[in-house]
């Protein structure tokens, strides 16, 4: 192989740029030539292609966002728009891809990889941390320190006014992001798409935290959370719960900015190098992750297809915590 492409796309997360410089280096290191590819696969579609080089990627390991834009592409889900991003490939050379992002990302390499055989490995590049074959996605840290940072803040006011404050992180379908915002932001309760807490559940023990004396609150709600969105949950609350001050905050995007936290850039650094190496192997079809500290290729039918786990045991420490 001796023309790779890469691209982010889905949404952007914090370390993408750290994982593209360390692809663009990794390249330069084994000789080989590496082409940015605009907005993900739409602009691979359009052909809005990049030579890049190791110093166009200087100084970007710390900037949050994608130098190379990202997007979500509705053509490539076509196979006319999957036809005419190999044929751009094509004439320009390119063997194989990186593609940094999530799941969606992933599913439209599969089918790209077995239409047309070019092949793809992949870095787990998504705040949400929901893929499975890594135990931590390239910009997950960063927006939970950033969600925990609004938090803390959020606790101030409530405190000083004695409210009950309901709190939306993202995360999609997922707890993961919610979870440790609730246990590092103290909060009361934490509500997630994995575990069934009824909105009756957080009436009770929001009141049995009142009859404790309690006088300010913090109830996380993941945005995916099956009761409702956060402003049902609230109102909800509000109604059972009178006298209870409530207020919503949702954290929203900011949780998608912002300079990478170290443990971001050291994990977009290795996987953007591992990824490359994969594809040198011969490997395709696969991302890249890390699992119990090592290097791991997982297939992409397993990321897409397998759920990773929410430990059970940090629901329990919110319970335990919040007494
Ligand atoms: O996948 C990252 C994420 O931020 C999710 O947490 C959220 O559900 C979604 O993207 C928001 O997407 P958009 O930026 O397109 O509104």
């Amino acid at each position: 192989m001796k023309r790779i492409g890469v691209f982010t796309s889905g949404g952007d997360a914090p370390g993408m740029n750290a994982c593209l410089r360390a692809v663009v280096r990794a390249g330069v290191y084994h000789g080989i030539e590496v082409y940015g590819i605009m907005r993900g696969y739409s602009g691979m579609i359009k052909g809005e292609f990049v030579r890049m080089d190791s110093a166009s990627v200087s100084n970007t390991v710390q900037r949050g966002g994608t130098i190379l834009k990202s997007a979500r592409s509705q053509k490539f889900m076509t196979k006319e728009g999957r036809q005419e991003a190999f044929d751009q490939l094509t004439n320009h050379g390119i063997e194989g891809l990186v593609a940094i992002g999530g799941n969606g990302t992933f599913t439209g390499a599969t089918i790209f990889e077995k239409e047309f055989g070019i092949p793809t490995v992949g870095a787990p590049g998504t705040i949400d941390n929901d893929l499975y074959g890594t135990d931590y996605t390239i910009g997950y840290d960063t927006a939970v320190n950033t969600a925990l940072e609004a938090i803390d803040k959020i606790r101030d006011t409530a405190d000083s006014h004695d409210r009950c404050f309901f709190v939306e992180v993202m995360g999609r379908d997922s707890g993961y992001i919610a979870i440790p915002c609730a246990i590092g932001g103290g909060a009361e309760i934490v509500m997630v798409p994995e575990t069934a807490m009824s909105v009756e559940a957080v009436i009770e023990s929001l009141q049995s935290s009142y009859a404790r004396h309690k006088t300010s609150f913090i109830v996380i709600v993941a945005e995916g959370e099956e009761e409702g969105n956060v402003h049902k949950v609230a109102k909800r609350v509000k109604e059972a719960i009178p006298q209870l001050d409530t207020r919503v905050t949702i954290v929203g995007h900011i949780q998608r900015g912002g300079s990478p936290t170290a443990s971001d850039r050291l994990l977009a650094s290795q996987l953007g190098i591992a990824a490359v190496e994969g594809l040198l192997n011969g490997m395709k079809n696969v991302m890249a992750g890390i699992v119990d500290r090592k290097l791991m290729y997982t297939p992409f039918d397993d990321t897409i297809n397998k759920r990773k786990v929410i430990n059970q045991s940090f629901m329990r420490m919110v319970e335990i915590l919040s007494v």
